[in-house]
């Protein structure tokens, strides 16, 4: 049995919504046992405690939150392989994508002790409150169902 941890920075809900979406689609294998989680309420042990490992942020000046920023800062100098690293942000369009390559680039710096992330989505929001464009929620639970297929290929 694998468990997984979703994590979000919960300000004004889209990146909270599209958690819980990636979360389903996750809980549809039965091999993984999935949480979701707040990262004001989480502690760095307590998302170390899972093999997969999926961290949400809203797109705040093209890279994460500052609560995000931090906790990923947290991971750098732990032993971080056998963990998968699983990335999405949530974006207004112009800038969509810069905040998952940013929060990678972050738990990397300077730590040899990273796997490879597997995958990285980015969500457009319509405005900087929401709501998420249609359909993008359905992209995130595929992206939980995603995780589950890949865990199948790689057992
Ligand atoms: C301080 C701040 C900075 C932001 N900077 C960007 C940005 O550079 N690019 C962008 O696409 N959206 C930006 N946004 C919009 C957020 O991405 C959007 O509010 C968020 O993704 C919505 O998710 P949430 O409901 O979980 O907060 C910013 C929002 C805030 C509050």
């Amino acid at each position: 049995m694998t468990t997984a941890i979703v994590v979000y920075d919960p300000w004004y809900g889209c990146t909270q919504a599209a958690a819980e979406e990636v979360a389903r689609g996750l809980s549809e294998d039965s091999r993984v046992v999935t949480v979701v989680a707040n990262v004001k309420s989480v502690t760095v042990r307590q998302v170390l405690g899972h093999e997969i490992i999926v961290v949400g942020s809203p797109n705040h000046r093209g890279g994460p939150s500052p609560r995000i920023r931090r906790l990923l800062e947290a991971m750098r100098a732990v032993d971080l392989r056998g963990r998968r690293f699983v990335f999405f942000d949530i974006s207004v369009a112009p800038s969509h994508g810069r905040a998952v390559g940013r929060m990678e680039g972050i738990l990397r710096h300077e730590n040899p002790f990273v796997s490879p992330s597997f995958m990285g989505l980015s969500v457009i929001a319509a405005r900087p409150r929401g709501p998420i464009l249609p359909g993008e929620l359905s992209r995130c639970r595929e992206l939980g169902r995603s995780i589950g297929n890949h865990l199948a290929l790689s057992a």
